[in-house]
């Protein structure tokens, strides 16, 4: 079963992904392999790294289309071109049509930077210190029509310390998203996909 990992920047949360399918067994455990990567930026720097570990990858730059689906027809084709079990969001920075999110229905997973239900949507660090929360955290959810409001497949928290920044509880935050985004999709082929 092939997984496609969309990403638009660092792609850290690829990386991790396929550094897990890279460990002895997981492949023949789960029957599942990342397939490819493909991003919508040609500068997306994960693309190198997943070059570096010999992985189809390919570019949809969204800005030359005229509309969202005529996009999404072209990053379906270029994702489908792998027949994938699952469709990984990671860091992929575009709001996707409820057209795609029905064409991937549940096979379709993106990792949000709090414990949803609280703070979807952006600046997710920033409102978490700004309300006084004491834990902060990350949630793998199946993408659905509604942006960041899929069932939840996993979650992990860290604390929220007294002279933290946006950036220094992101940097908590995305160690941490480097454990539960492997695992959650690990859990994903465990039920059975
Ligand atoms: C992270 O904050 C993650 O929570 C969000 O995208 C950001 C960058 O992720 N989904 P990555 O390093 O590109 O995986």
């Amino acid at each position: 079963k092939n997984i496609v990992i969309l990403i638009s920047g660092g792609g850290s949360n690829m990386a991790a992904i396929v550094r897990a399918s890279r460990q002895r067994g997981w492949a023949e455990r789960l029957g599942a392999r990342v397939a490819a990567v493909i991003s919508n930026r040609a500068d997306a720097g994960g693309l190198s790294f997943a070059r570096e570990q010999g992985l189809a990858t390919a570019v949809v730059d969204h800005k030359p289309f005229p509309s969202r689906e005529a996009f999404e027809a072209e990053l379906v084709k270029a994702i489908d071109a792998h027949q994938p079990a699952l469709v990984v969001l990671a860091g992929f920075m575009r709001i996707l049509t409820p057209g795609f999110v029905a064409h991937y229905e549940g096979r379709l997973l993106n990792i949000h930077p709090s414990l949803l239900p609280a703070f979807p949507g952006l600046h997710t660090h920033r409102r978490a210190i700004e309300a006084g929360c004491r834990v902060a955290g990350a949630t793998v959810h199946q993408v659905t029509a509604e942006l960041d409001h899929g069932p939840i497949l996993d979650q992990i928290a860290v604390p929220i310390l007294p002279d933290d920044t946006e950036e220094s509880l992101a940097a908590r935050v995305l160690t941490q998203e480097h454990l539960v985004y492997p695992r959650a999709v690990e859990s994903f082929f465990h039920q059975g996909a």
